[in-house]
This record gives C-alpha cells, sequence and structure tokens, in this order.
C-alpha cells in the first residue's frame, strides 16, 4: 500500500527534518509539505476536488485524490493545532491526522485524540515512532476508504475470497486463527473484513479490544444490503480489519438464517477482497451456509483424541448434510507440540481431509498478555504462533493480491456449492444432531429445532461417510495408542 502523507510544518528546519525521515519509510510518498493551515486545507481540498473527478472515486465520498496520512505541527498558524486537526478531521474523514509534538503528555494526547487526531508523535523524532504512527494512521484511513466505498481497495469485484474458519470443538483455537489470518491479510495490503458467525458465543470484539454496538443481526432481514447500510454495521478497527461482530445478545443470532447469511456474505464479498468468517464449533443454518459457500474451509482442531474425534464428527455431519465435502475442508492443526503423538499426517488419515501443510505451535506464554488485555493486534512479530498463521495465510493465498493469485490459480479453483440445494441444518445444532430435511433457503422453523434437539429426524438420515468406527479415532471405539 502506497501512503501519501502531506505534512504542515511552519519552521523549515523541522520540516527538512520530517521530511529526510519520511523519505526513508516504505512504500511512503511525501509531498512536498506546507507552511501554513491555510495551505494544508486548500491543498486537501484541491485533492479531494482531483478525486471526485476521477471516474473511479464516484461513490458517497470522493476521497481517491487525498493523501492517507496529514501530519500537523504543533507550531502551525494561523489556526492553531488542534483547531486545524478538528477541521482536517470533519471535512477529510478520510484522512488519518497525526499530531507531531514536544508535549506528548497523556492531556494533550487526549486533546489531539478528541479533536480527531489518529495518533501522537513526539518530538525530537524518531524514525521508529514517527513510522508506527504513519502506518496505523495510514492503516486506519484505508479502513475508512473501504467503509466509504472509494480507494481502490474498495471495489475488488463480485467476489472477494470467502475463507471460515469452524473449531472442532470450543476452544481449539478457532478465534486466534481467524484473528491472525484477517491480520495477516491486511498487513499484506488487503482489504479484510472478519465476520463474527459464532452467534451465541462470538468474541472476536474481545479478542480485538472492541466497543461496537451494531452487530451482523443488524443486517439480518434486510433484502438489499447498499454500501451505506454495510458500513453501517461494520466496524472499522484501527488494525484496518472491517469488522461484522456477532450480537450481544446471543440469542438474537438466530435472527441471522441460512438466508440472511448468504445475502450478507454476498455483500461482503463485494466490498473485500477477503472476507474471513469465525464460524465457532456449534453449527446452525447460519455458519452451514458460510462453510457452504467458502472458497477454502478451515477446519481446526487441536492433535489430541477428543479433538480429532470431533473433527471427525464435523466433517461427517459437513458431508451428511451436503455442506461440504471433506476432501474440500482443510484441517488445521494448532497447538501442535514435537512430543505429541497425534501428528498432522495421522489428522489427515482420520478426518479424511487435507492438513493444511503449515502447523501452529502451542504457546501459551506467548498468547496470554494478549489475551488477557483483549489485544491479539498487539502480539509482538516474533511470535512463534503469529508467524505461523502469518505463513498458513500465504499458503491459502490470502496475501496475494487477486490478480497475482488469479494468475497462479489458487483456493478458489474450488466450485462453490452455491445454488445447490444442501439439506437444512436447525439452529443451534451440535455436531451430530442436525436436522436432515429441509432445503437451502428455508428459515427452519421450531419443528426444524425439535428435531435437533431430540436427533429424531436426523436418525435415519446416516449417509456412508456416518458409517464404520473402529478406528481410534471413532467415539465408540478405544483409543489404541500408536
Ligand atoms: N497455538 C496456541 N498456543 C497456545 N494457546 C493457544 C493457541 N491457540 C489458541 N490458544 C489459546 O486457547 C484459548 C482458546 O482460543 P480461542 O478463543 O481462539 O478458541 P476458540 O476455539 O475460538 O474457542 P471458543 O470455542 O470459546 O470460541 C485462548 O486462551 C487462546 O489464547
Ligand atoms: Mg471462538
Amino acid at each position: 500500500m502506497t501512503i501519501r502523507i502531506l505534512s504542515a510544518i511552519g519552521d523549515p528546519d523541522a520540516a527538512r527534518a520530517v521530511s529526510s525521515l519520511l523519505h526513508q519509510l516504505p512504500d511512503a510518498e511525501p509531498a512536498p509539505a506546507v507552511a501554513d493551515s491555510t495551505a494544508l486545507l486548500a491543498a486537501l481540498a484541491r485533492a479531494g476536488a482531483q478525486g471526485a473527478e476521477a471516474p473511479a472515486a464516484a461513490g458517497p465520498a470522493a476521497v481517491e485524490g487525498l493523501p492517507e496520512v496529514v501530519l500537523v505541527h504543533e507550531r502551525i498558524g494561523p489556526a492553531p493545532a488542534l483547531e486545524l486537526i478538528r477541521e482536517v478531521a470533519l471535512r477529510f474523514p478520510a484522512v488519518g491526522v497525526v499530531l507531531i509534538t514536544a508535549d506528548a503528555g497523556p492531556a494533550l494526547f487526549s486533546a489531539a485524540m478528541d479533536a480527531g487526531a489518529r495518533g501522537v508523535v513526539g518530538l525530537p523524532l524518531g524514525y521508529d515512532e514517527l513510522a508506527a504512527r504513519v502506518q496505523a494512521a495510514a492503516q486506519w484511513a484505508a479502513g475508512v476508504r473501504v467503509h466509504l466505498g472509494a480507494g481502490p481497495e474498495a471495489a475488488p469485484g463480485p467476489a472477494g475470497t470467502l475463507v471460515t474458519v469452524t473449531g472442532a470443538k470450543g476452544g481449539v483455537g478457532t478465534t486466534v486463527t481467524a484473528v491472525h489470518l484477517a491480520l495477516a491479510a491486511r498487513t499484506a495490503g488487503r482489504s479484510v473484513a472478519l465476520v463474527d458467525l459464532d452467534l451465541q458465543s462470538g468474541d472476536v470484539a474481545s479478542y480485538l479490544d472492541v466497543q461496537f454496538r451494531r452487530s451482523i443481526v443488524d443486517l439480518a432481514g434486510i433484502q438489499d444490503i447498499s454500501v451505506r447500510v454495510l458500513q453501517d454495521a461494520v466496524h472499522a478497527h484501527h488494525t484496518g480489519l472491517g469488522l461484522l461482530l456477532a450480537p450481544e445478545e446471543g440469542e438474537r443470532g438466530e435472527e441471522v438464517d441460512d438466508r440472511a447469511a448468504r445475502q450478507i456474505l454476498g455483500a461482503l464479498r463485494s466490498r473485500y477482497e477477503v472476507v474471513l468468517v469465525d464460524c465457532g464449533s456449534q453449527m446452525q443454518s447460519a455458519n452451514a451456509a458460510a462453510v457452504e459457500l467458502a472458497d477454502t474451509a478451515l477446519l481446526v482442531t487441536t492433535p489430541d483424541v477428543v479433538a480429532v474425534r470431533a473433527a471427525k464428527r464435523q466433517v461427517r455431519l459437513w458431508d451428511r448434510l451436503q455442506i461440504r465435502k471433506a476432501e474440500d475442508t482443510t484441517t488445521v492443526v494448532n497447538r501442535l507440540t514435537r512430543n505429541t503423538e497425534i501428528q498432522p499426517p495421522l489428522v489427515a488419515k482420520a478426518t479424511g481431509t487435507q492438513v493444511a501443510r503449515t502447523h501452529v505451535p502451542a504457546a501459551f506464554k506467548e498468547l496470554q498478555p494478549c489475551v488477557d488485555a483483549g489485544r491479539m493486534q498487539d502480539l509482538d512479530n516474533r511470535s512463534t504462533v503469529k508467524q505461523a498463521l502469518g505463513a498458513l495465510a500465504a499458503e491459502l493465498g490470502l496475501v496475494e493480491s487477486p490478480a497475482a493469485r488469479q494468475g497462479r490459480g489458487s483456493h478458489r479453483a474450488r466450485p462453490t456449492l452455491t445454488g445447490r440445494k444442501r439439506k437444512a441444518i436447525a439452529p443451534g445444532a451440535a455436531p451430530g444432531t442436525a436436522t436432515a430435511e429441509g432445503a437451502a433457503g428455508a428459515a427452519p422453523g421450531p419443528a426444524d429445532r425439535a428435531g435437533a434437539r431430540s436427533g429424531g429426524r436426523f436418525a435415519g438420515r446416516r449417509g456412508p461417510a456416518a458409517t464404520g468406527g473402529a478406528g481410534p479415532f471413532d467415539a465408540a471405539g478405544p483409543y489404541e495408542e500408536g
């Protein structure tokens, strides 16, 4: 991502110092600094007007020509720095403003943030701090532009890549995987939406330190999801991710049925290059639709008997309900240790799925501080879990531009099952207890739910994949070592 930067600095020596640091930033395109607040506002107005003339920017806000980042020096004039920041934030909301100041204390920091700044960098300037603040502001600006429906990333075409992440069972690392795949794709410059379809107990918001009252439920029942409606429901996270969260009240998750899920995912795919979905581990109609539509369906397991059995159960459920075939599913082994007996080839054999080449090591200590702070985005780049999930994102083709991916073929090669009827699944059904009657698009009624609870309607529908059961990963059979 090229970061266009415009600085407003009155003092020529300070302007030169900033300029020389900015020229060292990778992907930065600094424009010559302007010397006062009037010149800054005029330059932004001109850039905005140029963008408006460009046909590509014919969205709700013409922001194409605007720099991603504006740096404002504290001693700018004639308008005081904070007033200028407020003005820029109001008139050009898709620009990330960073204040340069000698007083980087908490009071000024809060005042700058209140005025609409995206960051504060202290004097004397250091390269690392400036780079971090500029990059964060640029990521934020790019995210806002996607939501405003402008900018080159806004219209990746009719179908961004859809990746679902489902847990073999609870607690195996589904959300950590989904969050870090999304962050890896975003860091590589892709526009990314992360959707929490773990409708009853989604915790994407908790992992990314987000308090946002809108959720996916706000989009359920809307026939034609416009850019504006989508933008209202999606939280523009400061990492640049667009977050569509699970509802605060779990029971409202039922409002998102199969049909709503298809529509919402379709709308997201037309706006984002990559749509990552945390499906949790409990299948209901919405996440089943997502798994069915996915270009890549990941199934996360840990390398232990109980989880691998659960993975096998999940795969069989998907097969019986014609959601997805085992061979079209990619299993990710999380929390792998060298001395565990159950190594990835055994997982592949037991589940009949492909197992991702990249495995994720167990590293509790690394993750714990970020989990406790509810800030997964702060996980250090040296983290082995982060590195493994970054490698997995690369393996899945999520860090490349769509054009590069198409050139080489990708996980998208698998035709989606969209349009083909599949058997319906009742809300809240755990693997092995879903209903088998009905067709895609039909909202499951009370009878379906009753069926799910009793398992009655499901009982007679065992397909070939559900038979057998003497292996070590079958719940009925004993686990034999080796
Ligand atoms: N590779 C790993 N190494 C160590 N700990 C991990 C790893 N992956 C995940 N964890 C930890 O496991 C716990 C569960 O992770 P996570 O919330 O992602 O699982 P989940 O499958 O989404 O759970 P849930 O069923 O509650 O949605 C968290 O505390 C997380 O930090
Ligand atoms: Mg989870």
